[in-house]
């Protein structure tokens, strides 16, 4: 323990691994890996240190949560179609208690109407959708501004 929180769990769930295959119209063109490589980079500017973890099954999601608050200060949220309608990756998340910003990629807001439902929404510190990647930046300002981060000096 060093006394600063400045860890953040990047968690994406099912489907994310197969961006760059999926619609670039909702969801650009950039592979999983890249917008890690993003999302570390703009975790550094602001002094935050980025951890990953994807997967396709909701089990494994849930077990992440439940390790959360011992792995990290807080958490951005990626669950894919999990978002609509998982009331196990809710429960978990309201278990794990503690700083997390929901992101779509897509503006889910816009889409069919199942997408507009988000079952995490009253739990999350915050949400963004329909920003591409940047939103994951958006998300990482918003945590460091929660976790009290200053980017380190130039
Ligand atoms: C998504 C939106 C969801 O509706 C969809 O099922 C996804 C990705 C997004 O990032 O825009 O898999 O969460």
């Amino acid at each position: 323990m060093t006394g600063t929180l400045n860890r953040v769990e990047v968690l994406h769930g099912v489907n994310l691994d197969m961006l760059g295959k999926r619609d670039s119209n909702h969801y650009g063109t950039l592979t999983l890996v890249e917008l890690e490589v993003r999302i570390r980079h703009w975790s550094r500017e602001l002094g935050l240190e980025a951890s990953f973890f994807h997967t396709n099954s909701e089990g494994e999601f849930v077990e992440r949560l439940h390790q959360a608050p011992q792995l990290t200060d807080a958490l951005v949220l990626n669950p894919g179609a999990w978002t609509h309608y998982s009331y196990a990756i809710r429960d978990a998340l309201e278990i794990a208690a503690m700083p997390a910003i929901e992101v779509h990629l897509s503006d889910v807001d816009m889409r069919e109407e199942w997408r507009r439902r988000s079952v995490l929404t009253d739990l999350v510190t915050g949400r963004v959708a329909g920003k591409g990647p940047d939103g994951y930046r958006e998300a990482l300002e918003i945590l460091a501004g929660e976790l009290g981060v200053e980017p380190p000096a130039a």
